[in-house]
């Protein structure tokens, strides 16, 4: 796979500028008789994250990336780009059928949002955790819903779910020169 898979093994990565996303798993393997098996379990993951237009809107980025940083999650790829509706519906393909999806493309095309990709040790739990449930008032104090978003709809921020939507999610808008972790 050229760029943007979720799970990187980085302990013993193949030499290069940057990781590419490339999976590497030696548990077992003994190259040059050493033994690699510890670090190689360690799975760094890369997940997509959208700070969505009601926080752009109100300059909360810095505040919005702040809360990533100081979970440890590290921003490794981010732009600032406006969506048309309709890349905002092909991102959102999986919700077509519901009731909320026109509002929904219409919201995350209404201003800029800032797409980014974090990196960082079960970055998707860990993701998902800042950010809090997607209802603001259903999420835990101190996330970024709670202390952000406006509504269900107008929710601040987006993160991907699993490792195989963080992986689309990540090459919808990034190319893997993009990625510098
Ligand atoms: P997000 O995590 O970006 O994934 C899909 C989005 O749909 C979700 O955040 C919400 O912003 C939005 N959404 C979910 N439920 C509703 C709803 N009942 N009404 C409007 N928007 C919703």
């Amino acid at each position: 796979m050229p760029h943007a898979a979720a799970s990187v093994n980085r302990g013993f990565s193949m030499p290069g500028p940057h990781a590419t996303g490339a999976a590497i798993k030696l548990r077992g393997v003994s190259p040059g008789g050493i033994t690699l098996t510890k670090e190689a379990d360690m799975a760094v993951e890369r997940t997509l994250s959208i700070i969505k237009p009601d926080a752009t809107r109100r300059n909360l980025t810095g505040k919005i990336n702040a809360k990533f940083e100081e979970a440890g999650l590290r921003i490794i790829a981010q732009k600032r780009i406006q969506m048309t509706p309709a890349q905002a519906g092909t991102f959102y393909a999986v919700h077509k059928e519901r009731p909320f999806y026109g509002e929904l493309c219409e919201f995350m095309a209404r201003a800029p949002v800032v797409v980014q990709v974090l990196e960082g040790e079960n970055a998707i739990a860990k993701n998902r955790e800042v950010m809090g449930a997607t209802n603001p008032a259903d999420a835990a104090p101190g996330t970024v819903r709670a202390e952000f978003a406006e509504s269900v709809g107008e929710n601040s921020v987006h993160g991907s779910d699993a490792p195989e939507t963080a992986a689309i999610e990540i090459s919808y808008f990034f190319s893997g020169l993009e990625l510098v972790g």
